[in-house]
């Protein structure tokens, strides 16, 4: 089989297709046969850095942490048939790679079915990152009626973040350009505030909106420290580049890792159905080959993409 390879750290242009063994599932797992595999800020940062040395991991590694494809093998006892459409979350950070590989054996919880009507390249847009939002609001541990902030609210993270605060029955004041503005209201918040790269212009901004601070803040944007004083005393944050802290004003701070939900296929059920709802969007920007995955790269890293960018097989 065909995968995308990182035979070493470095900037978009180390990545190659390399060839591999077809992978076999074990007792409780499924291979899929990949028809698409989005491209997120985690992959870069995989090609860029490599993996840790503690992980032991050999080159080439396989970047991608969400896909979508059809079951083409199923392992004993795993209740999916050859044939069904499934996405599903995928941990690179192991011996057998990650999702963007012509063939990917996960265990079969890690999956869910595609409803008709969405196509396999805004499938593979949900699980890792739906994923991480439905993690991050069980951290926050909101009521309804509380306000959530999100930071970073026109990605991937934050669009979702948007979205599903409402379904919770949250007030939800998200962040916006002025580019963004028309896109990130089309999800729905109760109050935009505009973002800036300016930290304080960003805090200011918040504040301005609810004076005594939100309830709890989703960081899509990544300011850390610096998104504390957007959450009132003894307020929750959660942070998605593992910043742990320290806190200030009783403020519990979440780090999410959403490696820790990688048999929540029951999860990403849930989020589909609401996709079929029309209450949570899926935005694709662009497809790209495999082949092609260097300039998927550059262009993530260049910035200002709107919707995800999504490699095919
Ligand atoms: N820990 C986990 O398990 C986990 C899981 C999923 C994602 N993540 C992380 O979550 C972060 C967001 O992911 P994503 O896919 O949503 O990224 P994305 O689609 O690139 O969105 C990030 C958003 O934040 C904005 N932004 C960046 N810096 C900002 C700043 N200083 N002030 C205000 N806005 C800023 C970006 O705007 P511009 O494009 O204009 O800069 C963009 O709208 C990434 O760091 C990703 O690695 C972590």
């Amino acid at each position: 089989m065909y995968a995308v390879g990182i035979p070493r750290p470095g900037g978009p242009e180390v990545l190659e297709l390399v060839e591999l063994p077809t992978p076999e599932p074990g007792p409780g797992e499924i291979r899929i046969r990949t028809a698409a595999a989005a491209v997120n800020p985690t992959d870069t940062a995989f090609r860029q850095w490599g993996p840790r040395e503690k992980e032991g991991l050999a080159p080439p590694w396989i970047p991608g942490m969400e896909m979508a494809g059809t079951v083409d093998a199923v392992g004993e006892g795993a209740p999916w048939t050859v044939g069904d459409r499934v996405m599903a979350i995928v941990m690179p950070r192991r011996a057998l790679g990650g999702a963007q590989a012509e063939y990917v054996v996960i265990p079969a919880d890690g999956a869910a079915a595609i409803p008709d009507g969405i196509s396999d390249a805004e499938a593979s847009t949900l699980p890792m990152n739906g994923l991480t939002v439905y993690s991050a609001l069980l951290h926050l541990g909101l009521a309804p009626g509380q306000t959530l902030g999100v930071t970073g609210a026109a990605g991937a993270v934050g669009g979702y973040a948007i979205e599903l605060g409402k379904v919770a029955g949250l007030r939800v004041v998200a962040d916006s350009s002025e580019r963004d503005e028309e896109l990130v209201r089309s999800l729905g918040p109760d109050v935009v505030v505009r973002a800036s790269k300016n930290v304080n212009e960003e805090v200011s901004a918040f504040r301005e909106a609810v004076p005594g601070g939100v309830d709890g803040l989703i960081d899509a944007a990544v300011l850390d420290a610096g998104a504390l004083p957007i959450v009132k005393d003894g307020g929750a944050l959660a942070t998605v580049r593992f910043w742990p802290g320290p806190s200030e004003r009783d403020i519990r701070i979440h780090p999410v890792m959403v490696g820790d939900h990688l048999h929540d296929g029951a999860e990403i059920a849930k989020l589909a159905q609401l996709v079929v709802e029309k209450r949570l969007t899926l935005r694709v920007a662009q497809t790209y080959p495999a082949a092609e995955a260097t300039a998927a790269h550059e262009r993530l890293q260049a910035g200002g993409t709107r919707g995800r960018l999504v490699l095919t097989f």
